[in-house]
């Protein structure tokens, strides 16, 4: 086990833990040979007995490495380095600084507005989009809100290629994935570009109805409207086109979900959030010209708020999705 103060590889300077669990830490890091860099070191122990299996999940993890490294994107983290010693593997990548939306959906009673949900989805469909162009397609297979960190630009990024994957010793790991996300071709094994489409139906399915699907038995949505009646209907219909069971009534594409995502933005006016967290300033044009009010959620520091709570024009009620036309102020 790692700790503060120990260096890895002469190089590199564990600080403290950012996360992980089980057989993968990740720490933040300081870089020693370039200033003290901060950096995210994912740290992999391995427990194999035989050496040639060791030697063969090294060589698939050397491979996946710089195929990650070779990764170019807004939305994913650099990979700098990647090295084994002994049993224990390492991944050193650019450090992200934001929360998880896993922490994002918890410290907001489980749901997210309407826009701020859609400002998450059209980056990750971005990013997917741009991983399954590739040649061969890469499928990310695990997308959740743990493996999202909001950075405070509003920047969204994707961690956690699974790497950690080539040092697991018993066989199940055709099925990669996380029960509540993941779709049900992938519990066979089967993981194609449109697993990922699945996956980010059941994110945004999360997101707009505050269920949980990790709470739920698996493969088990029912329709967004049926929870959360106030979600625009577009969306709505997305999100449970998008979870389809049968790969092939899912919507096909991820250029097209994004392509979706964009015209129910546009079609619902719904105003674009420039950042995350309790420093949002209120746009108030945007709120004017759209007659609701938003201030509970995107300007928890307004100063209109108490008045707008004490008119009876703004209420928790409308905070929790059944937002209230307000009229023009
Ligand atoms: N590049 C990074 N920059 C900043 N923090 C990171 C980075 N990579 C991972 N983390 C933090 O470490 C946590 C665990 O990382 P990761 O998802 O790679 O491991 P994991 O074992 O799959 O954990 P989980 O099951 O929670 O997803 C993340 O949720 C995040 O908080
Ligand atoms: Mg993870």
């Amino acid at each position: 086990m790692l700790g503060p103060g120990l260096i890895i590889g002469s190089r590199y300077e564990v600080v403290r833990l950012l996360g992980g669990g089980g057989m993968k830490q990740v720490w933040l890091a300081r870089d020693l040979r370039l200033a003290g860099r901060s950096c995210a070191l994912a740290a992999i122990t391995d427990s194999f007995v035989d050496a040639s299996a060791r030697k063969q999940a090294e060589l698939d993890f050397k491979r996946e490495a710089e195929l990650l490294a070779s990764l170019s994107h807004e939305h994913i983290p650099q990979v700098y380095d990647a090295f084994s010693e002994a049993n224990s593997h390492y991944l050193v990548m650019e450090f992200i600084n934001g929360e998880t939306l896993e922490t994002r959906l918890q410290k907001s009673g489980g749901r997210l507005p309407e826009s701020e949900a859609l400002q998450i989805a059209l980056q990750v469909s971005a990013t997917l989009e741009y991983l399954h162009s590739l040649r061969p397609p890469v499928i990310y297979r695990d997308l959740k809100p743990s493996n999202l960190i909001l950075k405070s630009s509003g920047r969204v990024m994707l961690i956690d290629f699974g790497i950690a994957r080539h040092f697991q010793t018993t066989k199940t790991v055709t099925m990669v994935g996380t029960p509540g996300y993941a779709a049900p071709e992938q519990w066979r094994g089967k993981a194609e570009p449109r697993s990922d489409i699945y996956a980010l139906g059941a994110l945004l399915h999360q997101m707009v109805t505050a269920r949980d699907p990790c709470s739920e038995p698996p493969c088990s949505f029912p329709p967004v409207r049926q929870i959360a009646p106030s979600c625009a209907p577009r969306l709505a219909s997305l999100i449970d086109e998008a979870l389809q069971y049968e790969p092939n009534l899912r919507i096909q594409s991820m250029s097209a979900v994004r392509s979706r995502l964009l015209e129910i933005r546009r079609a619902e006016g719904l105003a674009t959030t420039k950042s995350f967290g309790a420093d949002v300033e209120c746009r108030q044009s945007d709120r004017a010209s759209r007659g609701l009010c938003y201030c509970r959620r995107y300007c928890s520091r307004h100063l209109e708020q108490s008045l707008l709570l004490a008119a009876g024009r703004c209420s928790v009620a409308s905070d929790r999705g059944n937002r209230r036309p307000l009229p023009r102020w």
